[in-house]
C-alpha cells in the first residue's frame, strides 16, 4: 500500500510541479485511443506499478490539462494539491455523507461549510444547501425546488424566463422535470448580454394575461459565454412584484462574491431564492464539486424528502440533518472536506487574491489584444473572460482553435456572439503569469498572419 501510495503522490507531485513546462494536453484520435484500451479485464493479476506506468504513459498525457496555467478554454478547473489529498482522504475512507447516522462528522463539516457559503452571498440564515457533482444538478436541484413550491404537481400552463445567454443546464434541468420548449422563455440578451428587464416584464406580463402560469425567472451570475451578470437587483424587484422564484445560475461566477470586486459585479446575489456555485471552477477545487444554495433550506428538504421503511433509523432524531433529504443522492462522498481542507490551509486571504488575479488578467489580456494587429474585442473582459477575434473570418477562429490544440503550447475556445464566431479566454487559473497570457497572444497573431 505505501510504494503504491507513494508512487501515486509522486506522480502528482511531478504533475502540480511540472506542468507549466510540458504542453496543455493533448486530444487522441478515437480509433487510437479506443485500441489502447479495449479488451477484456485481465483474468490474474497485474502489478499496479506497470499499470500505473500505463497510465502515465498512455491516458493523462492524452487528455487536456484543464489545469494548466495555459488552458483558457471553456471554463478551467484550476485544481489545487491540498484539494486533491483530502480527495483521496474521502475517498480512501469511503465516507458516506448521505446520512447523520451514517456520517455525522461529515453531515457536520459540510454543514460548516455551506453556512460559510451562506454567509459569502449574505442569505439569511434560514439558507442552506449541499454539494453535488457540479453546476447541472445544482440548477437541476434548485428549479425541482422551485417548481414544487410554486407550482406543486401541477405544471401545466407554467412558464419560465431566461436570457439567451443561460448555460443549457438550465433547459436541459427543466426538460429533465418535465417541461416542454414551449414553456421556455429565451429572452434576447441586451448589448452587455444581460436579460432586459423591460422584455421580461412583457412577456411575464403577456403570459399572465392569456392564463398562463409564470413561476420562476433564472437570471445569470457570469455567463459562460461573456462573464455577463445578469440585473441581479432589479430581477428580485421584478419577482417579487410578479410572486415568482429567481434562480441565479452563479455556477461559473458566484464564487467571485469573496471578493471586492466580484462583490460589487454581484450586488443583489443576496436577494434570490436559489444559486448554483460551482467550487469545481472559480475555488479551485478539483471535479467535481458544485454547490446549491436555497435562501429557505425548508424548500429542498420539501421538494426532496422521502421516509422509506428501511431508512427509519435515519429518521428517528429530528435534529439530526440527513444531507440525502436535501438532493438527488442518497449515497454521497464526502465533496465538503477538500473545501475545508484547502479554505483552512491556504487562508481566505489567498482564495480573495486567486479570484482577483482572475479579474486581473482578463483584463490585461483585453490590453495586450487591443495592442494587436488586426484584432477585435467582441466583449471587454468580464468576471475573467474576454472575447475578441482576429479579422473578419468566422472560418479563421476555428481555424485558431485548431492550430492551438495542435501546437499544444496553450489551448482557447470559440463561441459565437450576436451572430459573429468569438474567440474567448477564461483566465481563473491563479497560477497564469502575464507572460503566458502575452506569449498565448503572440500565438495567435502569428496563426492568424499565417
Ligand atoms: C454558467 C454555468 N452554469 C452551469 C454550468 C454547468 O456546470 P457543470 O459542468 O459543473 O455541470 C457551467 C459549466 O461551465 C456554467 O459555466
Amino acid at each position: 500500500m505505501q510504494r503504491l501510495g507513494y508512487q501515486v503522490v509522486d506522480l502528482l507531485v511531478q504533475h502540480f510541479a511540472g506542468m507549466r513546462d510540458g504542453p496543455v494536453g493533448a486530444k487522441g484520435e478515437p480509433p487510437q485511443l479506443m485500441a489502447l484500451f479495449s479488451g477484456a479485464p485481465s483474468e490474474t493479476p497485474t502489478d499496479p506499478h506497470q499499470l500505473l506506468a500505463r497510465l502515465e504513459k498512455d491516458v493523462f498525457p492524452n487528455n487536456l490539462h484543464v489545469d494548466h496555467p495555459r488552458f483558457f478554454a471553456f471554463v478551467p478547473g484550476p485544481g489545487n494539491f491540498v484539494s486533491t489529498m483530502a480527495d483521496a482522504l474521502a475517498s480512501g475512507f469511503n465516507v458516506f455523507n448521505g446520512t447523520w447516522l451514517g456520517g455525522s462528522a461529515a453531515a457536520a463539516l459540510e454543514l460548516t461549510v455551506i453556512d460559510w457559503f451562506r454567509g459569502f452571498c449574505g442569505f439569511p440564515d434560514t439558507a442552506g444547501g449541499l454539494f453535488v457533482s457540479g453546476g447541472s444538478v445544482a440548477n437541476l436541484t434548485a428549479l425541482h425546488a422551485a417548481r414544487r413550491h410554486k407550482l406543486g404537481d401541477q405544471i401545466q400552463g407554467a412558464t419560465i424566463y431566461f436570457s439567451d445567454q443561460t448555460h443549457y443546464s438550465i433547459e436541459r434541468a427543466l426538460r429533465v422535470i418535465g417541461f416542454a420548449p414551449e414553456q421556455c422563455r429565451k429572452i434576447a440578451s441586451n448589448e452587455r448580454y444581460q436579460l432586459p428587464l423591460e422584455s421580461l416584464r412583457a412577456e411575464i406580463r403577456a403570459d399572465k394575461s392569456r392564463g398562463l402560469r409564470p413561476f420562476c425567472v433564472v437570471a445569470n451570475a457570469g455567463t459562460t459565454n461573456t462573464g455577463a451578470v445578469d440585473l441581479l437587483s432589479g430581477l428580485a424587484d421584478l419577482c417579487a412584484e410578479e410572486d415568482l422564484w429567481l434562480h441565479a445560475d452563479g455556477a461559473y461566477g458566484a464564487a467571485a462574491v469573496i471578493c471586492e470586486r466580484g462583490r460589487e459585479k454581484l450586488r443583489g446575489l443576496d436577494r434570490v431564492d436559489s444559486l448554483s456555485l460551482d467550487p469545481h471552477k472559480w475555488l479551485f477545487q478539483p471535479f467535481e464539486c458544485g454547490c446549491v444554495l436555497v435562501r429557505d433550506a425548508a424548500h429542498l428538504k420539501a421538494a426532496f424528502q422521502l421516509m422509506p421503511e428501511y431508512m427509519r433509523d435515519v429518521h428517528r432524531n429530528t435534529a439530526e440533518t440527513n444531507p440525502a433529504d436535501y438532493g438527488i443522492q442518497l449515497t454521497r462522498g464526502f465533496r465538503a472536506l477538500k473545501v475545508w481542507l484547502s479554505m483552512n490551509t491556504f487562508g481566505m486571504a489567498a482564495f480573495r487574491d486567486a479570484i482577483t488575479r482572475g479579474f486581473e488578467l482578463a483584463e490585461f489580456a483585453e490590453r495586450e489584444l487591443r495592442a494587436r494587429q488586426n484584432c477585435e474585442i467582441l466583449s471587454p473582459a468580464e468576471m475573467g473572460i474576454v472575447a475578441f477575434r482576429f479579422g473578419e473570418s468566422d472560418e479563421l477562429q476555428t481555424k485558431l482553435v485548431e492550430l492551438m490544440l495542435r501546437d499544444g503550447f496553450a489551448f482557447l475556445t470559440s463561441t459565437t456572439l450576436k451572430g459573429k464566431t468569438a474567440l474567448r479566454l477564461c483566465t481563473i487559473n491563479p497560477r497564469t503569469t502575464e507572460d503566458d497570457i502575452i506569449q498565448t497572444i503572440d500565438r495567435l497573431e502569428k496563426f492568424a498572419a499565417d
